[in-house]
């Protein structure tokens, strides 16, 4: 009984939360539907879709298939009928459907530029791309220690990666060419640079066989 009479309080309490947040909600929009898509990315059924895709959808795990850039056709699809994907489809909800669409979807307008950060060194230490090219950073911190990476000219946030692990962020070329660098704060060697140079002469941005724009079998 004590339990029916303290519960009733507290639902409405909750009542009056939601409806104090009710306009915050309202106004969701596209960065907060990329960061729940980014959660159900990573953590839908406990496993999230990188388990098997990748941290970063370029299906390097070698269970499931490159997925940046996926349709939301390709997904629901796949959600449906793919066997290896069967706990998602009991527990996946059609916002978080949504709202990983737009997530796999915003992936396939960056390039992914990698770099590991190894005693302070960047391997590679260069990369090209074209002027206006969207950017996925990832570089993963080969320390155990975590370490901090920051850029001079690139506009960015730190970066503060854990060790033995991976961060990206995103960043987009400017339509004119140039240099731009990314350092580590606090690794050994601190003089290193990785640097992005952003050049005409560069190779294009191409998506790795977009899922579910080349061929369409499942019909
Ligand atoms: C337990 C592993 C696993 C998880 C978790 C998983 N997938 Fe998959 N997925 C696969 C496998 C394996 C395939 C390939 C199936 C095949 O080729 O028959 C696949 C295929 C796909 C395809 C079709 C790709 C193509 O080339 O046709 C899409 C799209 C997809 N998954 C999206 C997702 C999304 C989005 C999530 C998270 C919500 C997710 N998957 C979670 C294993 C997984």
């Amino acid at each position: 009984m004590k339990v029916v009479e303290t519960a009733a309080p507290t639902v409405l309490l909750v009542l009056i939360i939601a409806g104090f947040l009710s306009p915050a909600l309202a106004q969701d929009n596209d960065d907060s539907q990329l960061a729940a898509g980014e959660r159900v990315f990573n953590t839908v059924a406990g496993i999230g879709c990188k388990t098997c895709h990748g941290e970063y959808a370029e299906g390097d795990v070698g269970v499931g298939p490159y997925l940046r850039g996926a349709s939301e056709g390709a997904i629901r699809a796949a959600i449906d009928a793919t066997g290896e994907m069967v706990v998602i489809k009991s527990v996946i909800t059609e916002d978080e459907i949504k709202a990983v669409v737009a997530y796999v979807g915003k992936l396939g307008t960056l390039q992914p530029v990698r770099t590991l950060a190894k005693r302070g060194r960047f391997l590679p230490q260069e990369i090209s791309i074209r002027p206006g090219t969207g950017v996925q950073l990832i570089i993963k911190n080969a320390s155990i220690q975590p370490h901090t990476f920051k850029s001079d000219n690139m506009n960015i946030e730190e970066l503060v990666i854990a060790g033995r692990s991976s961060g990206s962020l995103e960043w987009r070329a400017p339509e004119t060419e140039g240099e731009f660098a990314v350092y580590c704060t606090n690794c050994k060697l601190k003089d290193q640079l990785f640097v992005i140079k952003v050049a005409a002469s560069a190779a294009p941005f191409r998506q790795v066989a977009p899922v579910g724009t080349t061929t369409d079998s499942a019909m």
